[in-house]
């Protein structure tokens, strides 16, 4: 028996990345998964990538901008799979420049997708959560929540946000045995994230960069995250609530200053 028998999940931005590896880890304990994203093709391909009986991991496109769209999806989530036990706030955007040139249009970008549709979402799958007499939320913030970068303070500080939001939420409703814990990562290879700021061609540039930031020596593969968030979603973290958790690498342990 996996240590998430029984146990319905959902996975926001489970199409790419950390959702993907996410929903693998999941059904690969004994979950049921919904993936919402935007796009319909990359679910269908983490569909395929997880494998298993097909009624193991569902399919729903979401916007999580869009208050209709989340109400819709947890009730069909629920309503199909029984309830839900486990939310992953994991659907992300970065954008990076000064603050003093960043526009109004990616500062809404990055707040309504990595504060305001975590808090909805999350909000929205409470009761569902309190009919099953208990739950987990794990929420992938980012190092970028616990440090100041220079040229990238709006993401910095949607994840900062998150990470706040998420230890209130925690707080209330911690008597309805509801946890809510945070996830940090550091740089983790293998996703998106960054095509928008260096694009496609310049993603290997991109990791080769940041390696050596990292004092375990590598960056990270989603699969890192994956079991991190697994230990949250499952009874094994029953009595931690409100956690922030680098997952990094030894990140934070460094200075942002060139070695000399
Ligand atoms: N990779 C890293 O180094 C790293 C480090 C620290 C934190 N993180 C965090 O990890 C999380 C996952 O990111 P990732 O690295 O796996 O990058 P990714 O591959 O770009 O994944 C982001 C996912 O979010 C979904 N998404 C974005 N906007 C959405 C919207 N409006 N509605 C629904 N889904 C939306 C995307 O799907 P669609 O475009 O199809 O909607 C995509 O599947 C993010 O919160 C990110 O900030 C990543």
């Amino acid at each position: 028996m996996g240590l998430l028998s029984g146990k319905v999940a959902i996975v926001t931005g489970g199409g790419t990345g950390l959702g993907r590896a996410i929903a693998r880890r999941f059904v690969e304990e004994d979950a049921r998964v919904v993936v919402c994203g935007r796009r319909v093709e990359k679910l269908q391909e983490t569909v395929e990538a997880v494998g298993g009986p097909p009624e193991n991991v569902l399919a729903l496109p979401c916007d999580v901008t869009d208050q209709a769209q989340i109400l819709g999806l947890v009730k069909t989530a629920a309503g199909k799979l029984g309830g839900i036990d486990v939310l992953v706030n994991n659907a992300g955007v970065m954008r990076f420049g000064e603050l003093g040139k960043a526009d109004e249009h990616t500062y809404e970008l990055m707040m309504r997708t990595n504060v305001w549709a975590p808090w909805r979402f999350s909000v929205a799958v409470v009761p569902h959560m309190k009919q099953r007499g208990g739950g987990s939320i794990v929420t992938i913030s980012s190092i970028a929540g616990l440090k100041a970068m220079s040229g990238a303070g709006l993401y910095c500080t949607s994840k900062a946000a998150v990470q706040v939001i998420s230890q209130t939420l925690a707080l209330e409703h911690a008597a309805d045995h509801i946890r809510v814990n945070v996830i940090c990562p550091a740089l983790v290879e293998d996703t998106e994230l960054a095509v928008p700021i260096v694009g496609e061609e310049g993603m290997e540039e991109f990791y080769g960069k940041l390696r050596p930031l990292h004092p375990l020596g590598r960056n990270g593969r989603p699969d890192d995250i994956a079991d991190a968030a697994l230990f949250f979603a499952c009874e094994e973290s029953r009595w931690i609530t409100g956690t922030v958790l680098p997952v990094d690498g030894g990140r934070m342990l460094t200075s942002n200053r060139p070695k000399i």
